[in-house]
C-alpha cells in the first residue's frame, strides 16, 4: 500500500509542484501519494496547485484565520503517514511534531545549521548569506523537531554563491536544487527507508552558473550522490 503525505505551504508551492510531478513519474514507483495539501494561507498558490491535481485542500486554524481546521485534526482526518513542509511559514505545534516524530520533513534554502532559526526564510536567509560573504548555500532536507531548523539533517547539496549575487539569483538557484533534491528524500521518505538518526548525505553541484544548472544533470547528480 502506498503512503499518504500531507504537504503543508504558506506560498507559492513550487516545491509541491517538483514532488506532484516526480512522483507522477515514477508511476508505478512511487511510494506515496499526496492526499491532502493544507495551508495557514487560504489564497497561498499552493492550494490551487492541488486542486488542479484534484488533491484534498485545507485550510489551517491560526488567529488570522479562526475558521481554519487547527492542524492536529487536519492531518488525522486525512490519515495522513508523512507530512512534507514546503514553504511552510508556521512553527508546527509540540504535540503535532511529537505525534510524527521521524514522519515530518521539512526544506531549508541554505546549508543548516548555517543560516536557520527563527526569521530566517524566504530572502531573509539569502540576504544573510550574501552579507556574510560565505562561498557555498545549498538546500537543507531535515527531519522537523520543536524548534525552527534544528532536526536531524537528512540530505544536502551545495551550491556555489557567485559574486554577483542578488538574493533572487541565489534564491533562483538554491531553488533549482531544492526542485530536484526534495522529490528525491520525500520518495525515499514515503519508502520508509530514512530515519533519524542516520548520517545526513551530502552533495556537491559543480556547475557555477545558473545557466549552466541543468535540471537533468542536477536530478541525475542528486541520484547517484545521494542514492535516493
Ligand atoms: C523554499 O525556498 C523553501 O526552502 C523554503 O520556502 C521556499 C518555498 O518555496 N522553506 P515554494 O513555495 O516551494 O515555491
Amino acid at each position: 500500500m502506498r503512503a499518504r503525505i500531507a504537504v503543508l505551504a504558506s506560498g507559492g508551492g513550487s516545491n509541491l509542484q517538483a514532488i506532484l510531478d516526480h512522483l507522477a513519474a515514477l508511476g508505478e514507483r512511487r511510494a506515496g501519494d499526496v492526499v491532502l495539501v493544507a495551508s495557514d494561507r487560504p489564497a497561498a498558490r499552493a492550494l490551487d496547485r492541488a486542486r488542479a491535481r484534484g488533491i484534498a485542500t485545507a485550510v489551517i486554524r491560526t488567529s488570522a484565520h479562526p475558521e481554519g481546521t487547527p492542524i492536529g485534526t487536519v492531518l488525522r482526518d486525512a490519515r495522513v503517514d508523512y507530512v512534507v513542509l514546503a514553504g511552510y511559514l508556521r512553527l508546527v505545534p509540540a504535540d503535532v511534531v511529537r505525534a510524527y516524530a521521524g514522519r515530518m520533513v521539512n526544506v531549508h534554502p541554505a546549508l543548516l545549521p548555517a543560516f536557520g532559526g527563527p526569521g530566517m526564510y524566504g530572502h531573509h536567509v539569502h540576504e544573510a548569506v550574501i552579507a556574510a560573504h560565505v562561498r557555498e548555500s545549498g538546500a537543507t532536507v531535515h527531519f522537523v523537531d520543536e524548534e525552527f531548523d534544528q532536526g536531524a539533517i537528512i540530505a544536502q547539496w551545495a551550491v556555489p554563491v557567485s559574486a554577483g549575487d542578488s538574493a533572487d539569483t541565489l534564491a533562483d538557484r538554491v531553488l533549482r536544487v531544492e526542485h530536484a533534491l526534495y522529490p528525491r528524500v520525500v520518495q525515499a521518505l514515503a519508502s520508509g527507508t530514512l530515519h533519524p538518526g542516520q548520517p545526513a548525505r551530502v552533495g556537491r553541484a559543480a556547475p557555477l552558473h545558473l545557466a549552466d544548472l541543468d535540471d537533468r544533470r542536477l536530478a541525475e547528480d542528486i541520484e547517484h550522490a545521494l542514492g535516493f
